[in-house]
């Protein structure tokens, strides 16, 4: 049996520290829920921007305080009434939310069964907390297709086409060594691209190609000298496909300006769709625009949510994707701060931090 208490720790107004909360009540579960007993949770950029309402962000926060924590991976300690597909035991993802009981900064939340997946043998409870943001994020920019979602519609591996339709085509992602980037370049792969070509720091070379990027440019080129580049790399060939893993305004026009006209420019932050629209207007470009919002449960995602948790599974076992690199930080908890530092300040390169909240004292 969960304790009725556990620790948490979440931020209790908006702009205020981070606090560790020892009697926070134990979420109840619903009849399609599994209760999860979280090994790791990871952190996002989006931890540190809700706790300080980066931006005007903390409206995100459903409730206060909030907790953070949109990662997470574990046990199954209880299993709603109408739940088949998983057990007590079973070793799962566990996505987090911007909801209080999905959130993963404590000890236990609650996870859709339909949001859930276990985690093979050859996967750590660490590297699987770091997947469920980061696959969300770039599938949805790249494989939603339901009205109302926001992207460039390839199509998804297990489609028709999907692994065709792009072959030997060349792909550009900005920013590869974040934890969405490290997806970004995987998805490419499995969509065929090729080469795919990412800006990255140097050191972070040989990992990258490890999962699929070919060509690894220096990230502090400036833009006229990391485009020229592109044009020796792909010996003059279009990229049809290019990724903001980083969002900001200057990576979006550096994706924008690497694709060809005709081609897809797709960038993970989820306001900028209007003014890139408004660009393509202008120019002429007849070039696709797609944003990322990293939630599979929205209506526009549900669908491509169940087909993609419902292949995760074996995608990890057959090595078809592999989670971010990890960098646990001691303390349980009590870590986050430091780690949401770490984040704030670019101290973190090609790794995903991630804490144990049982190991909170
Ligand atoms: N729309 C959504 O739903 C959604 C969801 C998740 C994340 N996001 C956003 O996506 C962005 C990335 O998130 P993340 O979790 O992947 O971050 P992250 O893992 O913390 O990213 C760290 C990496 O960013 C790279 N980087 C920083 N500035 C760069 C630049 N100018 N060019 C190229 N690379 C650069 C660094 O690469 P090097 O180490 O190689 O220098 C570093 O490894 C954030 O802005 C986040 O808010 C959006």
């Amino acid at each position: 049996m969960a304790p009725t208490t556990q620790k948490m720790l979440g931020v209790p107004e908006v702009g205020k520290p981070w606090k560790l909360y020892t009697e926070w009540p134990v979420p109840t579960l619903g009849p399609n829920d599994l209760l999860v007993k979280i090994v790791s949770a990871a952190l996002n950029p989006a931890d540190w921007r809700i706790q300080e309402n980066f931006m005007g962000v903390s409206i995100l926060a459903k409730k206060w305080p909030f907790i953070g924590g949109l990662d997470g991976a574990g046990i199954v300690e209880e299993v709603g009434s109408a739940v088949t597909a998983f057990a007590k035991g079973d070793k799962v993802i566990a996505p987090g939310s911007f909801e209080q009981e999905h959130a993963t900064f404590q000890e236990y939340n609650i996870v859709a069964a339909a949001d859930a997946a276990k985690i093979p043998e050859n996967i750590s409870f660490d590297q699987a907390a770091t997947l469920p943001v980061a696959v969300s994020t770039v599938a949805s920019g790249i494989w939603a297709h339901e009205q109302g979602s926001r992207s460039v519609n390839f199509p998804a591996p297990w489609e028709e086409d999907g692994s065709t339709k792009f072959a030997g085509k060349a792909a550009f992602i900005v920013g590869g060594a974040g934890s969405v980037g490290q997806i970004a370049i995987q998805f490419a792969r499995l969509g065929g691209f090729s080469p795919i070509i990412t800006t990255a720091s140097l050191h972070n070379t040989e990992y990258l190609k490890s999962l699929g990027a070919t060509y690894i440019i220096d990230r502090n080129l400036p833009d006229a000298t990391i485009l020229a580049e592109l044009q020796k790399l792909t010996e003059g060939k279009p990229i049809v496909y290019a990724f903001d893993a980083i969002g900001y305004e200057a990576t979006q026009e550096l994706a924008y300006a690497a694709v060809a006209p005709g081609g897809a420019v797709v960038t993970v932050n989820p306001a900028a769709d209007v003014a890139l629209k408004e660009k393509v207007q202008r120019d002429g470009s007849a070039k696709a625009v797609g944003v990322c919002f990293g939630d599979l449960r929205i209506p526009p995602h549900r669908k491509l949510g169940d087909e993609l948790y419902g292949r995760l599974t074996e995608w990890l076992e057959k090595g078809l994707i592999v989670p971010n690199r990890v960098e646990v930080i001691p303390g349980g908890l009590l870590g986050i701060p430091e780690g949401c530092d770490r984040i704030k300040h670019n101290k973190v390169s090609g790794v995903k931090l991630v804490v144990h909240p049982q190991e909170t004292e």
